[in-house]
């Protein structure tokens, strides 16, 4: 019995460590492959930075144009109230304190439009549109006041979703590599235990022959 649960043991740690290979090698893959050097733009006197979805690789950048998945995490996105709590939290902001905040990639993305649209700034999620302005950037067009819609038809919100994707997987990354360090540990442990417990069965056995 104890000899069968070590067998077991061994092999289920056998399993699980080749498992978790193709594992590991996936989210290795993702962080240099899928997601390219995104990380955002830096503007100059913005606390915040803003997102491209040009940076980001062509395959994750295809998901994301996708209208009918966009249309499923816009939702998800409003109702997750991603903006409303960044309205709510930087209500009381004057411009100036608007424009050192350190923004998330969707509340950069999403919530607001992008500096180079040029719009004045009413409130955090409330920008009044120039006559000045003159950005060909489409997503100035696409900003609009009513909370239902603000930047989630951007492309800067598509790539502020897959800067958010990207940390997610550098964190999957992390934990998975934590994990096969646990699972060697436990690896080599019960392959002592199978040993030892092979060589106490050759010591008994050899005791039983030669009395
Ligand atoms: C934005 O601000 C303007 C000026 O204060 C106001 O008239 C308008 O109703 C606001 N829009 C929204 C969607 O809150």
């Amino acid at each position: 019995m104890f000899r069968l649960s070590n067998n077991l043991v061994g092999i289920l740690n056998f399993i699980t460590f080749l498992l978790s290979i193709p594992i590991l090698g996936a989210g290795i893959w993702l962080r240099n492959h899928v997601t390219n050097k995104g990380a955002g733009q830096v503007l100059s006197e913005r606390g915040y930075k803003e997102y491209r979805l040009g940076d980001y690789s062509h395959w994750l950048q295809k998901r994301v144009n996708n209208t009918k998945n966009w249309n499923k995490i816009k939702s998800c996105l409003i109702d997750g109230k991603v903006c409303s709590d960044f309205n709510d939290k930087y209500l009381n902001d004057t411009v100036t304190k608007f424009y050192t905040e350190h923004l998330s990639a969707l509340q950069s993305g999403c919530c607001k439009p992008a500096d180079e649209c040029g719009f004045e700034y009413v409130s955090p999620t409330n920008w009044t549109s120039t006559t000045t302005a003159s950005s060909t950037n489409p997503d100035c067009a696409a900003w609009n006041n009513d909370p239902n819609t603000l930047c989630f038809n951007c492309n800067s919100c598509k790539a502020g979703l897959l800067d958010n994707i990207k940390s997610d997987w550098k964190k999957v990354a992390v934990v998975n590599i934590i994990f096969l360090i646990f699972l060697i540990i436990v690896y080599s442990v019960g392959c002592c235990a199978f040993r030892n417990n092979r060589r106490d069965n050759n010591a008994y056995n050899s005791g039983w022959k030669h009395p």
